[in-house]
């Protein structure tokens, strides 16, 4: 495994689970010395025993990110033990399933929160380190559903849409400062969300995803930690403001149906 990250800092957020615990254990394969921040501070520790195990240097905390003094406590654990900042992944995420009359104002301000303000909350305070240091890198997991809309998350689609256009004015805003901002748009990946959220129902549920993608199949948590340590790498160093969209080909179409079988039907 290539050593990219070597003496580089990094904090993932809600990285007890999916694809923030893929990211931070390949950042940390990579290199890296990681923060490990997790809602689930029984997560967190597992993501970071894990990583200890394959020999990285780990800190781990439960936090909340939509929480402003602990998002600012994330960032103070990376610099108390390690001096400094380097890549920022702005990873936590929440949706709750309702059409929209029946979204209660409680779930619509906890999921902009979670989703939205987590990421104007990991900017704000982790910004000034990158700052002062003369530059770093960040990057955002937003989703496709912040490209276009989903029946019954409107909340979700509203928050993920705000995460891609901050993501562009941070982007703007940082250019100059040797800081690069970008965001990932996954599909649907098999992680532990899409099957609380499927409840009984989840291998039906998985086989539904899988067939709506042109890959055929959902994506893994370890192919968008991939997207996320390319962007974070010095790789896509002329790469800012971007949503790189890792949906075995969800959004590629119009929707339409074929005008001309493909060689191999669908
Ligand atoms: N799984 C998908 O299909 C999919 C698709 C597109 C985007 N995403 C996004 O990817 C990100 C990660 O999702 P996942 O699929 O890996 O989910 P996951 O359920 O596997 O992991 C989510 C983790 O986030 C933690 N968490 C929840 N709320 C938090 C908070 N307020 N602060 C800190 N941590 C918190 C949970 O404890 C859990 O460990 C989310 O932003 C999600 O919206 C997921």
């Amino acid at each position: 495994m290539s050593r990219r990250f070597e003496g580089r800092v990094a904090i993932i957020t809600a990285a007890g689970s999916g694809i923030g615990a893929a990211t931070a254990k390949r950042l940390a394969g990579d290199g890296a010395r990681v923060v490990v921040a997790d809602l689930s501070g029984t997560r967190a520790q597992a993501t970071a025993a894990a990583i200890a195990a394959g020999g990285g240097e780990v800190a781990w905390l439960k936090m909340d990110a939509a929480e402003p003094p602990a998002v600012e406590a994330t960032v103070e654990l990376a610099l108390q033990r390690w001096g400094r900042l380097d890549v920022l992944v702005n990873n936590a995420g929440y949706g709750e399933p309702a059409l929209l009359c029946d979204t209660s104002i409680e779930s619509w301000n906890r999921t902009v929160a979670v989703t939205l303000t987590s990421v104007f909350l990991g900017l704000k305070y982790g910004l000034p380190p990158m700052r002062r240091q003369g530059g770093g890198v960040v990057v955002n997991t937003a989703s496709v559903s912040g490209t276009a809309g989903d029946i019954g998350m409107p909340a979700y689609n509203a928050a993920k849409a705000g995460v891609i256009n901050l993501t562009r004015a941070a982007a703007l805003e940082c250019a100059a400062e040797n800081i690069r901002v970008n965001c990932v748009c996954p599909g649907g990946i098999d992680t532990r969300v899409s099957q609380v959220l499927a409840g009984e129902r989840a291998d039906e549920v998985r086989r539904a995803l899988a067939a709506v993608h042109p890959l055929g199949r959902m994506g893994s948590a370890d192919e968008i930690a991939a997207a996320i340590a390319f962007l974070a790498s010095g790789e896509a160093s002329f790469i800012t403001g971007a949503a790189l969209v890792a949906d075995g080909g969800l959004t590629a179409g119009t929707g339409l149906p074929p005008f001309v079988s493909p060689a191999v039907p669908r």
